[in-house]
């Protein structure tokens, strides 16, 4: 059934595709298939990986993340260091990147060393990984949005502008909305550009 539909949809031709694919889905959904997993096809490439995925992106929805180390922003920063110590990037780039464990572990070799959390980074270390720091901030990829840290820190846009007071935060909270108007409202204001282009590609 599927099979004979991905011809029927090879033959209808480009605009029907989409109307295809849900016909395509449907039959995949057989025994076998469990629910969003998409059809064994190279051809038609479902943009989502369930259903409850794409319906999340239509309502703009990110889900909380949880972070593989308790990092926590507060003692750091009470403890000296600065943004930039530990995220390079935003000076000369569009991100702002994240430190290297060799870095952590310049210091985390003895503060700390005994801490459960501590321990998890030093096993990190061990294995020459990087721990898999979730994003907090991003866009879909379907909004095609191009962000660059580096024009907003040469104009003296501070980080709690757009990312909130880090110094209350323990890891990084999402506490704003940074969508399209929060975007516009400063660009209009500051005479900066508001081309379509000069944030989406
Ligand atoms: C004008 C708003 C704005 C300012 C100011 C800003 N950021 Fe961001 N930041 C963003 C946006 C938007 C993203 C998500 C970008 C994306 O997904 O393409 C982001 C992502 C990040 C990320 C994760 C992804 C990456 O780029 O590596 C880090 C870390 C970060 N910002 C740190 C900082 C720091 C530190 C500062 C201050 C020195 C700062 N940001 C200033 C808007 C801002
Ligand atoms: C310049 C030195 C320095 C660097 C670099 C550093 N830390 Fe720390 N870190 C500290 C100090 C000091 C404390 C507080 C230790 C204490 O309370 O006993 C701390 C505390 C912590 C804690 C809390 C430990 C606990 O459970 O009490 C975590 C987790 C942590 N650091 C992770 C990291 C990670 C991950 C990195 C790299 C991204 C990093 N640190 C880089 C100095 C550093
Ligand atoms: C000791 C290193 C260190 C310092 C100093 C530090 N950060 Fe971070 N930052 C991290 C690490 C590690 C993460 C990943 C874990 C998390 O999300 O909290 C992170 C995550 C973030 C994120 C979330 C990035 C994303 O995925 O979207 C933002 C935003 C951020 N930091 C901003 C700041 C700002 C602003 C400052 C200064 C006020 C700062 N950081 C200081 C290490 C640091
Ligand atoms: C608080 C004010 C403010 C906010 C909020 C802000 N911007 Fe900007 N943006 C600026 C300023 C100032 C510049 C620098 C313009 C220049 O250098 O001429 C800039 C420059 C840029 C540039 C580079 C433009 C170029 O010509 O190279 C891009 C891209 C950009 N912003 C995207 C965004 C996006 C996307 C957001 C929302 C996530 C955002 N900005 C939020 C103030 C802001
Ligand atoms: C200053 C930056 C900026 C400018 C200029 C801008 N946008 Fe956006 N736009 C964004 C950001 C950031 C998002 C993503 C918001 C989110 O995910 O919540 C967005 C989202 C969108 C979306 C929704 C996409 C989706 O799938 O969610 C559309 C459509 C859009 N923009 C169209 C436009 C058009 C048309 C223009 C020109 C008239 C324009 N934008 C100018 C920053 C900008």
């Amino acid at each position: 059934m599927a099979a004979a539909l991905v011809i029927v949809a090879s033959l209808c031709g480009v605009r029907a595709v989409r109307g295809q694919t849900f016909l395509i889905l449907a039959a995949g959904a057989e025994p076998g298939a469990g629910p969003g997993v998409p059809p064994d096809s190279s051809v038609f490439t479902p943009a989502h990986r369930s259903f409850l995925d794409a319906v999340k992106e239509y309502f703009g929805i990110q889900s909380t993340p949880v972070q593989p180390i308790a990092f926590t922003h507060k003692i750091h920063l009470q403890n000296g260091l600065q943004c930039t110590n530990c995220h390079a990037g935003v000076t000369q780039g569009p991100n702002a990147g994240y430190p290297s464990i060799t870095f952590c572990m310049a210091c985390h070799q003895a503060i700390a060393a005994d801490k459960p959390e501590i321990k998890k980074l030093t096993a990190y270390a061990a294995n020459g990984q990087e721990p898999p720091w979730q994003r907090v901030y991003w866009f879909y990829p379907t909004a095609h949005v191009r962000f660059q840290h580096a024009p907003h820190i040469r104009n003296d846009i501070a980080c709690e502008q757009c990312h909130g007071d880090l110094a209350q935060q323990t890891v990084a909270v999402k506490t704003k909305n940074l969508n399209m108007n929060f975007c516009l409202t400063c660009h209009k204001a500051k005479g900066v550009s508001v081309d379509c282009m000069t944030c989406h590609y």
